[in-house]
């Protein structure tokens, strides 16, 4: 553990029989006191120490999180914010941006409050602070674990430059409909990637496990698990839905992404909105204590979702918000975002002897733990340097880091004719309602975005084709014919209302003088994310009938498609010959567009959502059961009395892991060191007489460009005790191939890859065949079987 100075007159006695003042009449002088060696006590003796000098109400002050309002930093103070905190009534505060107001708040915390406790200031650093890495969901594409923390670093860097001491990051809620709009936040639809990315994001946030008492360095943030659990599933796709699943289900598909964030060490978690058996999350004592403690050994706090014990009135659970806030605590929630339900109603639960002090007394240490872990304790300004927050954040390595990583998640879904990459040369023609938007290249959850900073796809193209090419603009088109549907999707995030007929003449005309056209087209920042729903994936008709048109000019025509989710493509597919879906790229995406548009990267990305043909066809994954009466995905006949619909067949229109490049690879000589393995019993870890099986394969680069490709390994299991996935994806590996080269990709294949909860849920492997399959996505893939005796 690494030790830290003492330095204000915050701290605490030293002394080991500290007095216990709760219920006790506040003492007039703050007690302070250093160890003898000047450094800080070890955790525990310390946080003992503090506690036992905490009133009952300064314990559940702690427990409360409120957003900070418009405070300035002069009158700090006044504001009531700055009066709760002054009064010992706040744990932390989150979503205010400017160092100089989290210092004021912070100074009140440590000068005026009793004990002087640091804050935690939160905020929502979901993919960047103000260099803005492009949406989860595309980061989920670059299937890139390193990118993902860099992410982490990247954004805890410049966040922590600017006061910020924790995210509400990573996001890795499956979602298997695309109709939700939160699915642009996470990792896409299956448990294994999405675990993967969120620990290497967790990683990258914290740099430190925080299950150790390792302090975090002055440049790290804590991470915080959201949306616990199940959100993703909500019926419909419909925001704040309902949500009710197997636990059979819970365990295999939703919860192990996680358990793989839990066991990164992340120090905080954050209950979802949603109902789990019928109990709203955060009064869920099964999932928030059962699951996430004693299962997987979480040791950090929980806090709620924004009015989550608000909520809990609506779901129809408690009677009043005494009760609610009653439920959350003992449930195992130990912090309260903005219901104010902790702080006004706990002090008289326990009077009425509804809840016990103990309870509180848990929630307030492992809040206090996660503070001391921050260094909060040793230094409570540590994150308030000016200096740092000057340098440190929008810095040309930060912006080089975004544009290289946003390059890696655009996904190439067509390219027909090899039109792209484009030659930088004649006339290039860019239309589209996302060609020239400053304020929606970040996409939905880009708190701390600073618009005003960045480059426009327009103006990066013009960047890049100076000198060499000349650049032709029009936006062509509103996002929607009807301008209250575009307002919906706006947010804050305005995109130009013009006239449609003129900007559709307007596109016509430099169209038609035009070598290529590349149209900017598709969804608006804020039409997924939070409250993003749609019940109509296709694109917006006055995009698609624009597109229509230009595509009559006979016009090489490719397509940036801008979505925070999967769109349908179905007609796009049909008719454009080219199509890369871009997401939102973050603040570096134009140049890190005109990267890949022209040629100097090949694009990388693959699919982590399978692209439905239809919205009616979602919830679409590919990790499906197979029905008594399966019909094959690329089966393109009707059948009756199977489990497919009259009018689309059931496949995607690209599946799960698809994703082209500028080259073409080949996969040959699919191999597995042994085709038979045995085990001990169902739970072993290791193949018997300690056997190593290894799937292998050789790739090629076949095509004439140097480039990334991600190598996918599934498994299935034939025959078990509950029916199992079609497949599931166990490894992959991003690797990098010079024109002609060929490398070797192997994967041990362990017992755990193979193990699912059984219907006692337990973690089980079982005896019988299993398919191995390597491929360049969940479709395209060579088969092999394995025995496992
Ligand atoms: C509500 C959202 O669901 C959550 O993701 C976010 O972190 C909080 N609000 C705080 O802004």
């Amino acid at each position: 553990m690494r030790t830290a100075l003492l330095s204000l007159t915050f701290l605490l006695a030293g002394s080991m029989a500290a007095p216990a003042f709760a219920h006790t009449a506040a003492p007039k002088k703050k007690v302070t006191a250093t160890t003898k060696k000047g450094k800080i006590l070890p955790m525990k003796e310390y946080i003992d120490q503090l506690m036992a000098k905490m009133t009952l109400q300064e314990k559940i002050g702690q427990l409360n999180l409120m957003v900070a309002g418009d405070i300035t930093t002069g009158g700090a103070l006044d504001t009531q914010v700055g009066s709760d905190i002054a009064q010992g009534n706040m744990g932390g505060v989150f979503n205010i941006k400017g160092l100089d107001k989290i210092k004021a708040l912070q100074e009140i915390a440590i000068k005026n409050s009793r004990l002087g406790i640091p804050l935690l200031v939160g905020m929502d650093v979901i993919h960047g602070y103000e260099t803005m890495f492009p949406i989860p969901l595309a980061l989920s594409c670059s299937w890139d674990t390193e990118a993902m923390k860099k992410v982490g670093e990247v954004s805890a860097k410049e966040a922590s430059a600017d006061g910020i001491n924790w995210t509400f990051s990573p996001m890795v809620d499956i979602a298997l409909d695309a109709r939700w709009g939160r699915i642009s936040e996470g990792n896409g639809e299956d448990p294994y990637l999405s675990g993967v990315m969120g620990a290497a994001m967790t990683q990258g946030y914290q740099g430190v496990d925080m299950r150790t008492e390792e302090i975090l360095r002055a440049n790290r943030i804590m991470a915080c698990l959201k949306h616990f659990a199940l959100y993703g599933g909500v019926e419909s796709g419909k925001e704040y839905n309902t949500v009710d699943m197997s636990r059979v289900r819970m365990m295999n598909q939703y919860l192990p992404p996680y358990e793989a964030v839990v066991k990164a060490g992340v120090g905080s978690v954050m209950s979802s909105f949603n109902l789990i058996d019928y109990i709203p999350a955060t009064a869920n004592k099964w999932m928030m204590t059962n699951v996430l403690r004693k299962q997987w050994g979480f040791s950090g706090f929980v806090v709620t979702d924004y009015a989550s014990i608000a909520e809990i009135l609506q779901h129809g659970t408690a009677k009043d918000i005494q009760e609610a806030s009653e439920q959350a605590l003992k449930a195992g929630t130990d912090m309260d975002m903005c219901s104010n339900a902790f702080v006004k109603h706990l002090a008289k639960s326990i009077a009425e002897g509804k809840v016990s002090e103990e309870d509180v007394n848990i929630a307030c240490r492992r809040i206090l733990e996660a503070k001391y872990k921050l260094g909060l304790f040793s230094d409570p300004y540590r994150y308030c340097n000016t200096k740092r927050s000057k340098s440190e954040i929008y810095t040309a390595e930060n912006r080089q880091a975004a544009r290289d990583v946003a390059a890696e998640t655009f996904v190439l879904l067509k390219n027909e004719g090899n039109i792209l990459p484009l030659k930088k040369e004649g006339k290039i023609a860019l239309i589209g309602p996302l060609a020239d938007t400053r304020n929606n290249i970040a996409g939905t959850w880009s708190v701390a975005q600073v618009p005003s900073k960045y480059t426009t796809i327009k103006e990066a193209m013009e960047h890049a084709l100076a000198g060499k090419a000349t650049l032709l603009y029009a936006q062509g088109s509103n996002i929607w014919r009807n301008q209250e549907l575009q307002k919906n999707g706006e947010s804050g995030k305005p995109i130009n209302w013009g006239n449609e007929a003129e900007m559709k003449a307007e596109a016509l005309k430099i169209a038609k003088e035009a070598d290529v056209i590349v149209c900017a087209m598709g969804e608006s920042a804020e039409m997924s994310g939070e409250c993003g729903s749609r019940t109509n994936l296709e694109m917006p008709d006055v995009q698609r009938e624009l597109l229509a048109e230009l595509l009559k000019t006979g016009k090489s025509v490719v397509l940036l498609n801008f979505a925070g989710r999967p769109t349908v493509l179905t007609w796009e597919k049909a008719h454009v010959p080219a199509i890369m879906n871009v997401w939102f790229g973050g603040s570096e995406m134009g140049d890190a567009l005109c990267d890949v548009i022209f040629g100097d990267k090949s694009p990388s990305g693959k699919l982590t959502t399978s692209m439905p043909k239809t919205t009616g066809q979602e919830p679409l994954y590919y990790n499906h059961q197979n029905t008594g009466r399966p019909v094959a995905d690329d089966n393109e006949k009707f059948a009756k009395f199977a489990s497919n619909c009259l009018d689309v067949s059931n496949g995607p229109l690209y599946p799960f892991g698809y994703g082209l490049s500028y080259t073409y690879f080949s996969y040959s000589n699919f191999r597995l060191s042994s085709q038979e393995a045995g085990i001990s019993n169902e739970e072993a870890t290791e193949w018997q007489d300690g056997k190593k099986i290894t799937a292998s394969v050789t790739i090629k680069n076949n095509g004439s460009r140097d480039a990334d490709e991600i190598v996918q390994l599934y498994i299935r299991d034939m025959v078990a005790s509950i029916s199992r996935p079609v497949k599931e994806l166990k490894g992959f590996q991003r690797i990098h191939l010079a024109v002609g080269e060929s490398k070797e990709v192997s994967f041990d294949i362990t017992p755990d890859m193979l193990k699912f909860y059984n219907a006692d849920l337990k973690h089980v492997i079982e005896p019988g065949d299993f398919q191995i399959m390597i491929g360049t996505n969940s479709k395209d893939v060579k088969t092999m079987k394995l025995s496992v005796k």
